[in-house]
Parts: C-alpha cells; sequence; structure tokens
C-alpha cells in the first residue's frame, strides 16, 4: 500500500495439495450455484476443500519487505434487512480500486441472513461482480445455515467446511465455528469441532517450517465488552488455544460476528495473538454506551485492510464507507 510501491514479482503461491476449489473471485466464471468443483477430506469428520492453482490470483506481494495486503470483511447478511447487497457491492467496488490493489479477499462469515439457496445465489452473483484479481475466501457464520453453504461451496453437509488456501507467502485456514440447527432455528454461539481441531492442528503442523499462517473463523473466542455479543462468541475458545500453543509463526485470528471494528488479543501462544475484527457490513453492533439500537444500520459498512509485513509485524486500518442510498 504503499504510494512509491512499484508493482513486484508475484509471491509463489502455493497448494496444499493437488485440488479444485476456486477462490469465490473467480464465480464469474463458474456455473451458478452448486456448480463449485470440490475435493473432499477423508475421515477427518470434517470437508477439506482447497482452491486450484491455476484459479489463484497471483500475489502481489513480495519477500524482501513489502507488505501481503488481507482486505477483510465480514457478515455481508445477503437476503437480509437495509440492503446488504448494495452495502456488499460499495465496499467491494471500493476495493477493487487500490492500487496497487489487495492480495487477497476474506470474508468471515455471516454470508448469508438465512442461508436460503436464493441468498446464495445472490452471493454468487455479488462476488461475481468482483472485478480484483485478488482471490475471495469465504467461511460460514451462524447465520449461514450448514446445508446452504455447503452446496453452494459443493461441499458435504454433514460435517463442517474447512478450506485451507495459500496466497502471497501465507496461509489462511479458514475454520468453520457454526453450529447446525433444525430447520427454522439458529444458533448464535459457535464452536469447533474436535474434527476441526484436528484438521487445523494437521494443517499448522504440516507446513513447512516459517510459513506464516492466520487462523480464521466467525466467532471471536475473546470477549469484545458488548453485552450482545460476548454471550454467543466462540465456546470452546480454550480448546483452539491448545492447538495454537503447540505451534508458532500464526501471525493473529481473524474474526468476524461482532459487527463492530475492533482489535483485541488471544492468550493461546507464548505471546498474546492478535484478534482483528472487521466490522459489519450489512450493520453495525455499537458499544452498549451508544445512543443506537443494540443492531444499527445508521452506522455504515466497514472493513479492515491488515498490512502484513515480512516480520510479522501487522498494521491494521479500519474504514468506513460514505453513507450512499438505500445502503445507507
Ligand atoms: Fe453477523
Ligand atoms: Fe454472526
Amino acid at each position: 500500500m504503499r504510494p512509491d510501491r512499484q508493482r513486484p514479482p508475484a509471491y509463489p503461491t502455493e497448494l496444499a495439495d493437488p485440488c479444485c476449489l476456486p477462490a469465490l473471485g473467480e464465480l464469474g466464471k463458474m456455473p451458478p450455484h452448486g456448480g463449485l468443483p470440490a475435493s473432499l477430506g477423508e475421515g477427518t469428520g470434517t470437508t477439506q476443500l482447497r482452491m486450484d492453482e491455476a484459479l489463484v490470483a497471483p500475489g502481489l506481494s513480495g519477500d524482501d519487505g513489502r507488505v501481503l495486503v488481507i482486505a477483510h470483511l465480514s457478515d455481508t447478511h445477503l437476503g437480509g434487512r437495509w440492503a446488504p447487497e448494495v452495502r456488499t457491492r460499495r465496499v467491494l467496488d471500493h476495493l477493487a480500486r487500490l492500487d496497487p490493489p489487495v492480495d487477497v479477499v476474506l470474508v468471515t462469515g455471516d454470508i448469508a441472513d438465512h442461508g436460503t439457496s436464493e441468498e446464495y445465489a445472490e452471493a454468487t452473483a455479488v462476488f461475481a461482480d468482483w472485478t480484483g484479481a485478488a482471490p475471495i475466501l469465504v467461511l460460514p457464520g451462524n447465520h449461514d445455515r450448514r446445508e446452504g453453504y455447503a452446496a453452494w461451496r459443493d461441499a458435504a453437509p454433514d460435517a463442517p467446511v474447512n478450506e485451507a488456501h495459500r496466497v502471497g507467502g501465507a496461509v489462511f485456514l479458514m475454520l468453520d465455528s457454526m453450529i447446525p440447527a433444525p430447520p427454522g432455528e439458529r444458533i448464535d454461539p459457535g464452536l469447533l469441532t474436535d474434527a476441526s481441531l484436528a484438521w487445523l492442528e494437521d494443517q499448522l503442523a504440516s507446513r513447512e517450517p516459517g510459513e506464516r499462517a492466520f487462523v480464521c473463523l466467525h466467532h471471536p473466542p475473546v470477549e469484545v465488552a458488548i453485552s450482545l455479543m460476548d454471550p454467543i462468541r466462540l465456546t470452546n475458545a480454550d480448546a483452539l488455544a491448545e492447538v495454537l500453543d503447540r505451534h508458532e509463526d500464526v501471525l493473529a485470528v481473524l474474526v468476524g460476528h461482532a459487527h463492530t471494528a475492533c482489535a483485541t488479543s488471544y492468550d493461546a501462544m507464548a505471546r498474546p495473538l492478535p484478534v482483528l475484527i472487521p466490522g459489519g457490513v450489512a450493520s453495525t453492533v455499537p458499544l452498549d454506551a451508544e445512543p443506537f439500537d443494540r443492531i444499527t444500520p445508521d452506522l455504515p459498512p466497514t472493513f479492515a485492510l491488515h498490512l502484513v509485513h515480512d516480520d510479522g509485524r501487522i498494521v491494521t486500518h479500519w474504514r468506513s464507507l460514505p453513507a450512499v442510498g438505500e445502503g445507507r
């Protein structure tokens, strides 16, 4: 993001193994809803998906001190109130204009508001219009429904949809922390199953030495000092911490769900691990002290840009876009 940055040679983009899940930025080139090729993990109780090297846009960061730029947005809630499609498109349009461009777009859950096939079809349409070169990585939240989300990702509906993506010299470990609910119900707190934790352990252990990792999920593993959100955070954060504590070179936990742009830390490794939340695209959950409704559209969509330096430092800039039209 340096103004004088010349477009550098691409980072090598690596594959965990030869497999075939495209990033969502490629959806415009794919058949609509349900047409995504995928490869399913075996015997782990978790669905493991990765992207095809040919479909990964080349990273634009380098390995000589330049930064890896992660555009992090969350909680698009497509199909919900307050024109979420308008808000999501506004954020993506803004990101597509960045020069130099971002290296990866990360969407940390609540893609859909009710998890219907119609909402995922809308997500396909919205993400297909992404004009940037960076891949879009997604994971599910509590408003997504396992059946609909898994169908959208062409994954098995009876297991968490976990994905590993390598972009710009880092691996993004995308965890499904959704708790499936009976039809017509929704369970808001999050949980990482034993199978998902085992998958994470395996992914972290099998990295090349020194490979940087970002652990991405919907539910914050720690409180954010908002009475609406704290009771519905990740319920087994200690189990996640036990896994992370056995590994190095995890730079941050990137989450959504809280609908507030904030940063905190997580006592999960030898040093406190940053927990970074981009805010909500569809709406904002303010602090209890603020004179807003508990969930409000009166604050604009927010996202974060994480600038990751080669020495592991992360500089995060949050942005709110100006209110326009029906998206406020
Ligand atoms: Fe949400
Ligand atoms: Fe959520």
